[in-house]
């Protein structure tokens, strides 16, 4: 329902058209004149004024345009007992909405109104959807804008005003981190620290150090106090990467710690009270293992409160031309370079599965930027698996086309392929993956080598390679 200021110097015509629009649901608010008008507006904006052209003490013209100064976005419309064309032209040039002559049909003014309306509502969307993209864009650095990263962005900006903690989950390179930073940032935490840390690069005993602090003594090496993250991250937020790997005792203690809202450091007697928002993130299917019993399931639910899934890449593939166009900019501006792409080279990145996800892209943009000499990414610019990629053939394997298959390259894709999948399923781990494939690690590494793949194997698993 919308708020309604009716400006008439006549009393019966603002009874009238009070109990008109005031039966329709609307706020309704009255002014005399154009001054009184602008008094009310100064305390609170309307959304649209019905105003009297004829009126003492500042008429609908001078309240038309003192309102089109100041507040733009409200609704007018005149109406006037004397109609001129001189008048309505005037209305129209200092930007009324609408303009109807006294006496009128009740009902035609309804119409105005809810028209005008209308068309407000479509502005004001507007406006939002375009302060949503710059927030995005210069907030968050999250590029993208399928129906399934909208969800995403929405997701963000309602998670960041509250303190829940937040679990992450997605494969490999889908910007897991990113969302955490972009919660962080919109959060009324921002100008506090962020501090993120990867539970899988550390053993035990050194990750409850560097999460709960230490006494100076508590162990050998141990020289002075410490602070742990929890701490220096109070008010603010802490990232706990890969929580998936943490060890089951860690993990008792993180449940205590999400709990009690207290750490203890490492040989302390007391605890300290933190006030730090956490959020996780994973690659692995934490509900899985929580049934298998490799992670608490109480730890689950506590940590799970809000989820927030990021999709493959591959699943909001028309994601693919707003990345590359980033991540083209991004490389030139480091490299003082300027290219754009050939669309034949954006075909071929559109169509690619990406099982890195937008790591992988990056990367593949990056190494394009700086290989191409001339003004346009050409294809040749790109890695074969990504100029051979034939997601017809490689999903019909065993049909052979009329015009033949180059079986060399198609195997070749098909072996990427199965490494890639085989690395993100067991979340990088490389002796994993080679069991998955059933071959020793050794030849595991080759193929990495041979398809230029060892970072992003790398990257999968974090820092700790
Ligand atoms: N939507 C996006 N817009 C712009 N850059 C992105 C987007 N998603 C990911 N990236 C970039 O891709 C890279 C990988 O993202 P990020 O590190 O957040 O992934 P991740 O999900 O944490 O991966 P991992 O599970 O391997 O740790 C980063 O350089 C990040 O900036
Ligand atoms: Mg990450």
């Amino acid at each position: 329902m919308a708020n309604i200021l009716i400006v008439d110097d006549e009393q019966s015509f603002r009874q009238l058209l009070s109990l008109v629009f005031g039966n329709e649901g609307h706020n309704i608010r009255t002014a005399m004149n154009g001054r009184q008008a602008l008094d009310l507006l100064a305390e609170e904006p309307s959304d649209v004024i019905i105003s009297d052209v004829k009126m003492p003490d500042m008429d609908g013209i001078e309240l038309l345009r003192a309102v089109r100064e100041t507040q733009p976005e409200i609704g007018v419309v005149l109406m006037t007992a004397f109609a001129s064309v001189d008048t309505a032209r005037e209305a129209f040039k200092l930007g009324a909405d609408d303009f109807i002559t006294k006496p009128f049909d009740v009902e035609e003014l309804k119409l105005i109104i809810s028209k005008t309306l209308e068309k407000q509502a479509l502005i004001d969307e507007n406006r939002a959807f375009k302060r949503a993209q710059r927030d995005r864009g210069s907030v968050t650095n999250i590029v993208g804008s399928s129906p399934k990263m909208d969800a995403i962005f929405q997701m963000i900006e309602t998670v960041a005003e509250v303190q829940s903690t937040v679990l992450i989950t997605g494969e490999s390179g889908t910007g897991k981190e990113l969302v955490a930073r972009a919660i962080h940032d919109l959060s009324p935490r921002a100008e506090r620290p962020f501090i993120s840390i990867n539970c899988g690069a550390f053993t035990e005993t050194l990750l409850e150090s560097e999460l709960f602090g230490y006494m100076k003594g508590s162990f050998t090496g141990a020289t002075a106090n410490r602070k742990g993250l929890f701490e220096a991250a109070h008010n603010g937020t802490i990232f706990l990467d890969e929580i998936g790997e943490m060890s089951p005792a860690m993990q008792v203690k993180l449940l205590r710690v999400l709990q009690e809202r207290r750490v203890r450091p490492v040989g302390a007697h007391d605890e300290i009270a933190i006030d730090t928002r956490v959020i996780a993130a994973t690659n692995r299917d934490l509900k899985a293992m929580s049934e298998e019993g490799t992670f608490r399931e109480d730890l689950f639910y506590r940590i799970s409160v809000i989820p927030i899934n990021l999709p493959p890449l591959r699943e909001r593939k028309s994601d693919i031309p707003e990345l590359v166009e980033h991540f083209i900019k991004k490389f030139c501006d480091q490299t003082g370079r300027s290219v754009t792409i050939a669309p034949k080279s954006m075909d071929l990145l559109e169509q690619y599965a990406w099982h890195g996800n937008v790591r992988e892209l990056e990367h593949t943009i990056e190494r394009a930027v700086a290989l191409e000499r001339g003004e346009e990414i050409r294809p040749e610019r790109l890695p074969d698996h990504i100029t051979n990629y034939n997601p017809e053939r490689i999903k019909s394997e065993f049909d052979l086309p009329d015009d033949g298959i180059d079986l060399a390259t198609h195997l070749d894709n098909l072996e990427r392929t199965y490494v890639m999948e085989a690395l993100r399923k067991t979340s990088g781990n490389q002796t994993k993956a080679a069991e998955l494939l059933k071959m020793p690690v050794r030849s595991l590494r080759h193929l990495l080598d041979k398809h230029d793949i060892r970072s992003i194997s790398a990257q999968m698993r974090g820092s700790e390679q």
